[in-house]
């Protein structure tokens, strides 16, 4: 029998690799089935992808999921959500060239290519020029599918940020707003004050057009029983110290919880041995240095000085004198560099207290420091 490893990292995550949630999964049902708006962001690789599409195989609804990331212009993001949005509401190719030429008001030149399994990729044709009206058609798709159906769709567009760098928020927003609640839209971010800008500036396109759904880390309770059964399924014991040692570097983090889990796991003949939480996390930091040295160089010096007062700090009463004449920090220069970690999404402000959004590179500046 093959039995799969219990730990996993890296992409979306399901079945048996998906811990709890539970909570936050209703939550999205429940907004969905109401037709409402949802916005979610948080760090990457927090579980904001994996979280919604669990979601939304709970349900019945036909979804559209649409990965910003990667796309690059108007041209490219027309023909990657028309693809996207062909695959998820007909079946074939053949029935894909029929609806749309019953529900969408041109009549599209689309090309269906297959791949070597036999899977459609959707092309739609476009004149140049074109493209203003095109959009608009294309973002019509689902709903114009709803109302012929008379289903409910729900669309999902992820890494949104990434909207800002394609010069075509204004002309969404103006679209989608008309969707009302046969289209349901997910907007998952990753970077929190992008999407914060985007959606609660009163200037900004999408102001107050969704639901603001909270996603925190997965507690400490709930990892605990994942990752001692994770070790159980395959004979192996892991004690409650050694997983502690785990959370207390991770911080709940779903990512790294995972991928640190995983390395002991690989070490591990029947019994996890004292010693080995360490050696694994000083693997992962090997292996993850690169991205942190990058992290940590596309900070200025001030930004660079402010994290390590954080860390002495713990992130409270950041601007205590003793603390800042320690760093020879101004409040103003402190300040300043504080928005700017902000603004970097290195750093995030809850409950009077500085986190770093990342609680691995936390722990490679410690050791570095
Ligand atoms: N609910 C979960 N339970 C267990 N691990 C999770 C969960 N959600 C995410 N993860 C871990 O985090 C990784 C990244 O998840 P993903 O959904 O891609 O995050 P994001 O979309 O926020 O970048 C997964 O590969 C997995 O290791
Ligand atoms: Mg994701």
């Amino acid at each position: 029998m093959i039995t799969r490893k219990p730990f996993y990292y890296g992409g979306v995550v399901a079945d048996a690799h998906f811990c709890n949630r539970l909570g936050e999964i209703s939550e999205l049902i429940a907004d969905i089935d109401t037709g409402l708006n949802v916005l979610l962001y948080a760090p990457r690789r927090f579980g904001k992808t994996s979280l919604v599409l669990n979601a939304l195989g709970r349900t019945k609804h036909a979804y559209v999921f649409l990965d910003l990331m990667g796309i690059v212009d108007e041209r490219e993001f027309i023909n990657e959500y028309f693809n996207a949005v062909s695959k998820s509401l007909t079946s074939t190719a053949d029935k894909a060239v029929n609806l749309f030429k019953k529900i969408l008001g041109l009549k599209p030149n689309i090309s269906v290519d297959f791949d070597a399994s036999g899977n459609p990729s959707f092309r739609l044709g476009l004149l140049p020029g074109e493209s203003k009206n095109v959009l608009k058609e294309v973002l019509d798709l689902p709903y114009k599918y709803a109302q012929y159906r008379n289903q409910k769709v729900v669309v999902v567009f992820d890494e949104f940020q990434e909207v800002v760098n394609l010069g075509i928020a204004e002309k969404l927003r103006s679209v989608l707003q008309h969707h009302g609640d046969s289209v349901s839209y997910i907007f998952l971010g990753s970077k929190k004050s992008i999407m914060k800008n985007l959606f609660f500036d009163k200037n900004k396109p999408f102001y107050k057009s969704v639901k603001h759904l909270p996603i925190d880390k997965i507690s400490d309770q709930d990892w605990r029983q994942y990752i001692r059964q994770g070790f159980a399924s395959h004979q192996k014991q892991i004690d409650d110290e050694a997983i502690d040692t785990i959370l207390g570097i991770s911080k709940g983090f779903p990512y790294y919880t995972q991928q640190i889990a995983n390395e002991i796991f690989g070490m591990t003949e029947d019994k996890v041995e004292p010693g080995m939480v360490q050696a694994a996390i000083t693997s992962i930091l090997g292996k993850e240095e690169d991205l942190f040295l990058s992290e940590w160089e596309r900070l200025s010096q001030l930004q660079k000085k402010a994290l390590k007062l954080l860390i002495h700090a713990s992130g409270v009463n950041i601007y205590a004198k003793e603390t800042m004449a320690r760093f020879s920090f101004t409040s103003s220069a402190l300040k300043k560099a504080v928005e700017g970690l902000l603004a970097k999404d290195v750093i995030d402000h809850r409950a009077s207290k500085y986190y770093f959004q990342d609680p691995l590179f936390e722990f490679w500046l410690r050791r570095l420091s």
